[in-house]
């Protein structure tokens, strides 16, 4: 089954709780909280404090995408603010290994993220320590851009490479620019967790509607 994970970046702030809540009743899997430092990328968002109010708003597991230079001085922060899953971005991490170990030693998900000019092969030394695997399909940054086509085939290479390293179960999370339209390619290629921002917070009649209109894509692609 694939989950959906709709990312806060492109809620309403002055209603946070009621959009979480929104996006709850209407069957998304995770809440998606995407973490920038202006540093690493262009834009800053949020840090503990808005996972904590996610928390708090509801009972789905909290997904938090680190995309701040040495996210290790923060791992525990968002784990104390209820974060249940913790990614990071390869290119944000030297000692990768001992970062991703941390985060399973706090109680969290480890997973690892890749931008879109990073390698597949520099997951192969990291398959065994992590839970999940993030692929960037937009540039890390901002919400609403378009889907970089060649994110299916880099899919697709994540997926056989975990088959080759015996870890067939990892979660493939795809991130950025996935809506109706690139929802069914990207989950045939081989991604079984999709974050979505403005075609769920960003639909026309509402993110119950964004929501439904993934799920009926995913359907209509046989995926
Ligand atoms: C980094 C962010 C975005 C966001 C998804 O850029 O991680 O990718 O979550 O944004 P949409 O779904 O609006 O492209
Ligand atoms: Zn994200």
């Amino acid at each position: 089954m694939t989950l959906i994970a709709p990312s806060i970046l492109s809620a309403d702030f002055g209603r946070l709780a009621e959009e979480v809540q929104a996006v709850e009743a209407a069957g998304a899997d995770w809440i998606h909280v995407d973490v920038m430092d202006g540093r690493f990328v262009p834009n800053i968002t949020i840090g503990p404090l808005v996972a904590e109010a996610v928390r708090r708003a509801c009972s789905l597991p909290v997904d938090v995408h680190l995309m701040i230079q040495s996210p290790e001085r923060y791992l525990k922060a968002f784990v104390d603010a209820g974060a249940d899953r913790i990614t990071v971005h390869q290119e944000t991490c030297p000692h990768l290994h001992r970062t991703l170990q941390e985060i399973r030693e706090l109680g969290a998900a480890p997973g690892v993220a890749l931008n879109p000019s990073t390698p597949v092969e520099s997951l192969r030394e990291v398959v065994s320590s992590v839970g999940m695997i993030l692929i960037m399909t937009v540039n890390p940054g901002f919400g609403g851009q378009r889907y970089i086509p060649e994110s299916t085939g880099k899919v697709e290479r994540v997926r056989a490479l975990l088959e080759e390293e015996g870890r067939p179960e990892l979660l493939i999370q795809v991130d950025g620019g996935v809506d109706e339209g690139t929802a069914p390619q990207v989950a045939g290629a081989g991604a079984n967790v999709l974050v979505a921002g403005s075609a769920v917070f960003g639909h026309r009649d509402g993110p119950a509607a964004g929501i439904a209109a993934l799920r009926a894509s995913l359907l209509e692609g046989g995926v």
